[in-house]
């Protein structure tokens, strides 16, 4: 394909090297990037974007992004993830909308490394929840909109289990071009979550069912009414989430590690960061990838089943689909729905879930479940030993340990563990967790909670007094 005209918002017509492109190897249909498209038309299969590489001004090494860092005045300089724009070239500059996303940093954790099992120096924790909204979200959100505005978009809309919502949210209240409607279920968002979409003015609709319920009928919804979709089924948005990636190299002094460790959801993150890994080899900018384990939660376990258990491979595009789809009409006739402490990643029906197993193939990857307990010990010690994170960010930790413990992942590996969300996201899970309190857990984590709090910190109860509390300081 040739470069593509397109025939965008008035006053942002121009030409470009990308296109929508179906992933599926017997498809491959191509539209313009112009169009608003969640899936092919054609077959139904996710779509990527695909740039034609030799007609586009790419680095000799990724080094040649550092000049960027003595330009940041420039926003689209200062911005983490367009700061790397030749590798997302889909939007003119003058169309990108970014509020400063992606200031986040790998951090080496002793702490953390001591508690997976590693050798010093090897565990690092990319802080993710560092972005203006709190989470990750904001890197692939500051793509979605750019598009949307390309396309002239006049409402955008999302399903959430709260960090997207908030992310869109705050996205249309700073950049106000267009309005905003999330769906979250009636169930688990967690109050920090919650409390930014309102907070940021966006219309919300508590939906009565969960995640997977509210993320159908928000697709039905933006079909029917023209609405502009920001979940991760919006291939603009998985550009942005590349440049985690990116920044995660670019600490390590531009080394590829040994792993790369992320929580799995409707698994955005990992399809994005294959996709960064397949492009960069491709460009030559890296010369091996690392591998990749994505970690469910035991009660949201659908990746971690098809995959390790069902052996379900994406098999170079020639997937075999007939155990997933028995696997989803088991899940329907059982009625199962997914239940965590984690509500980040309380999903069932992942929506990525081919690119992703695209991903682990690109990555050599593998899939691990963790419970409940190992959430949030796993998020104890993070807690401890750093900046902290919510329930489902630690998972990442939780599965570190567990594949440390398999030997999977060798003592002197470096493995980079992504922390996806702030830990004041979710200050109930904290909270209960520390201080042992079951109505807690009950009553607004909807769990009965872990059998033990190895970590716990429980606050302590003094009088009003001044020798009682000298006397508990002193114990
Ligand atoms: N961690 C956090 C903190 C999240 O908010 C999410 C997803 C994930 C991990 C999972 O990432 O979907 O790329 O595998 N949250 C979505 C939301 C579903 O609506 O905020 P994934």
């Amino acid at each position: 394909m040739i470069g593509i005209s397109v025939n965008l918002a008035p006053g942002h017509k121009t030409i470009m090297h990308a296109f929508q492109h179906c992933i599926a190897p017997l498809c491959q249909a191509t539209f313009d990037v112009g169009d608003m498209l969640t899936s092919c038309p054609d077959c139904g299969n996710p779509l990527d974007i695909s740039y034609e590489w030799d007609k586009l001004p790419i680095p000799r090494s990724l080094r040649e992004f550092e000049a960027r860092w003595s330009t940041r005045r420039n926003p689209v300089d200062y911005s983490g993830v367009w700061r790397f724009r030749e590798l997302l070239p889909f939007a003119a500059e003058k169309d990108i909308v970014t509020i400063g996303e992606g200031q986040t940093i790998l951090q080496q954790s002793q702490t953390v490394g001591r508690y997976v099992g590693m050798n010093p120096g090897s565990l690092f924790l990319q802080y993710e929840g560092l972005n203006p909204s709190g989470s990750f979200k904001d890197n692939g959100m500051t793509a979605a909109s750019t598009h949307a505005r390309m396309i002239g978009a006049k409402v955008a809309a999302c399903a959430s289990t709260g960090n997207t919502s908030a992310s869109l949210a705050i996205y249309a209240s700073t950049a106000q071009l267009f309005k905003v409607v999330v769906f979250v279920g009636s169930g688990k968002i967690a109050y920090g979550k919650l409390s930014q979409a309102l907070d940021y003015n966006a219309k919300t609709l508590q939906v009565l069912g969960d995640f997977d319920d509210a993320l159908e009928r928000v697709r039905e919804v933006s079909g029917e009414r023209g609405i502009y979709l920001c979940n991760s089924v919006n291939p603009f948005r998985l550009e942005g989430q590349k440049t985690i990636m990116y920044r995660v190299l670019e600490s390590l002094n531009w080394q590829v590690p040994d792993w790369i460790v992320v929580p799995g959801g409707n698994l955005g993150n990992s399809s994005a960061f294959g996709k960064a890994f397949a492009e960069l080899k491709h460009l030559g900018l890296i010369d091996r990838i690392p591998r990749l384990a994505v970690i469910n939660a035991a009660g949201a376990n659908t990746l971690y089943r098809l995959y390790e258990q069902h052996d379900v491979r994406w098999d170079g595009g020639m997937l075999d689909e007939s155990p997933i789809d028995s696997f989803f009409a088991d899940m329907d006739s059982e009625n199962r729905k997914a239940s965590t402490i984690a509500s980040a990643i309380e999903i069932n029906r992942p929506v990525n879930l081919k690119k992703c197993l695209r991903a682990l193939e690109t990555c050599d990857g593998v899939v691990r479940q963790v419970t409940d307990q190992e959430i949030l010990d796993a998020k104890a010690q993070v807690g401890a030993g750093g900046f902290g994170c919510e329930p489902a960010s630690a998972a990442s930790v939780a599965g570190a340990r567990q594949l440390r413990a398999e030997g999977v992942i060798a003592p002197s590996d470096r493995v980079v563990c992504i922390l996806t969300g702030h830990q004041l996201k979710d200050p109930d899970a904290t909270v209960a967790y520390h201080s042992g309190n079951k109505a807690l857990f009950a009553e607004k984590l909807g769990t009965r909670g872990v059998e033990s709090a190895a970590w716990a910190n429980s606050p302590i109860v003094v009088e009003n007094n001044l020798r009682k509390i000298i006397e508990v300081l002193e114990q």
